[in-house]
């Protein structure tokens, strides 16, 4: 047998969360052969659960009309309430510090119009200079709208000449530098490229030093990585629910504010009447008067339809416990490492830090051959029935995820990618 069949079949019988995969629906390819999916940085599979929520909901809604508002089996008009204590539990929150709603880069250009407030000496924003590209997007507009530029203002931090990845010490001395000039610090949880998963406390703390607002994308932290957002001080964070959170393409996304801003009146935000006191909402007064906490940045109703499938993922993660998940995911992703080691010795590069505490998940893997013939090999594992991702111009990602793979899927992977190096 090939090296780490074994040890994946013997880890696979000890695995307490095993039980969990049978819960979720898994691709096929054309000829009936289970895909083994490490794709759920991107999009994660869809629970067993998630059709019998959206098809409660659309029962209430033949059933009764606008009167499920008040008396569907979860009433519409308070429906975004149940995700916020299992999501408050995922990023380490309050309740009313967190909000399902709109999408990633949407909560993002809302949590800059009440949290980006530059002036005349204190107007810069410092990113990574390989941020995600909607939030790149999002601040240089951002900037704009405010008669600012990308130029002066937008402060890019990079991996030291030579390394792949970032060092907290780095970010924290440019922080520094930038002192008093920077009016906001926007860091991933987990970068999206990388793998990377920074160590957020002590970026956060550096950034309210220099008296900066600290906001976080989590995209592809939630559900992955253990976060303690309300113990680190971070102002907010935004995040999308369709990579790890397993809730659907183009999911509701969620949004997190401190507490410490939860009843503050002089920001300025973008209103709307779901924000507004549920007691006096229907009054339908003239005055926007704002819900404490998080809650009173929502501006529409939700959806509910889309809403349905992230509270059956949620409740799933209640019962598996992200302690627990992050646990088996340290154990898979590590033996994903290992293989690589010894199935593809000097053939493939990982980007990932190998620490537990500096990855989620995922580990991004640079194949040592020239960029078209390192394609051909993910092309090559697609056809082997393994789903990853290919990210321009030479960055392989594979993420095993503890809710729904098994060890015996990170050996098919390394076996599958090992036969496609060769090829
Ligand atoms: C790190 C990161 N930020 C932002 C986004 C954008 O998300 P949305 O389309 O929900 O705004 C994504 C999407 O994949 C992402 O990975």
């Amino acid at each position: 047998m090939t090296p780490g069949a074994d040890e994946a079949i013997a880890r696979d019988a000890g695995d307490p969360l095993a039980a969990f995969a049978a819960e979720f629906h898994h691709p096929y390819d054309d000829a009936g052969r289970k895909r083994v999916y490490l794709c759920g940085h991107s999009l994660g599979l869809q629970s067993q659960s998630v059709a019998s929520y959206v098809e409660q909901e659309l029962e209430d809604w033949q059933r009764l009309g606008v009167i499920g508002h008040h008396e569907a089996s979860r009433p519409w008009i308070s429906y975004h309430e149940q995700a916020a204590a299992p999501l408050a539990a995922l990023v380490g929150a309050q309740e009313i510090e967190v909000v399902a709603m709109n999408s990633l880069t949407v909560n993002l250009h809302l949590m800059m119009v009440s949290f980006f407030r530059p002036d005349a000496a204190r107007n810069r924003v410092l990113i990574e200079k390989s941020a995600f590209p909607s939030d790149r997007y999002a601040i240089v507009s951002q900037l704009a709208f405010h008669g600012l530029n990308a130029r002066e203002h937008l402060v890019e931090i990079e991996p030291r000449e030579g390394e792949r990845v970032l060092r907290t010490e780095d970010i924290v001395e440019r922080i520094d530098t930038q002192g008093d000039r920077l009016a906001l610090v926007l860091l991933p949880g987990v970068q999206y490229l990388t793998g990377q998963s920074l160590d957020l406390a002590p970026l956060i703390a550096a950034g309210r030093r220099a008296g900066a607002v600290v906001g976080l994308d989590l995209a592809h932290a939630i559900g992955n990585t253990l976060l303690h957002l309300h113990e680190w001080n971070a102002d907010f964070a935004v995040w999308c629910s369709y990579k790890y959170l397993n809730a659907g393409p183009g999911a509701v996304g969620g949004c997190f504010v401190h507490e410490r801003h939860a009843r503050r009146s002089d920001l300025p935000r973008f209103a709307g009447w779901w924000g507004h006191d549920p007691a006096t909402r229907f009054r339908m007064g003239p005055d926007f008067s704002p819900i404490v906490g998080a809650d009173g940045w929502q501006i529409s109703n939700p959806p509910i339809l889309s809403t349905a499938p992230l509270l059956a993922s949620l409740e799933i993660f209640q019962r598996a416990g992200m302690r627990r998940l992050r646990e088996k995911s340290i154990a898979l992703t590590g033996f994903l490492h290992r293989l690589i080691d010894a199935l593809l010795p000097g053939r493939v590069e990982v980007i990932t830090p190998r620490a537990p505490d500096e990855r989620g998940c995922q580990l991004s893997l640079r194949i040592a051959r020239p960029p078209a013939a390192a394609k051909r090999c993910h092309e090559l594992l697609s056809a082997a029935g393994v789903v990853g991702d290919w990210r321009d111009p030479d960055v392989l990602r594979l993420a095993p995820a503890p809710l729904y793979n098994s060890f015996h899927d990170v050996f098919a992977a390394v076996d599958a990618l090992s036969q496609a190096v060769e090829a």
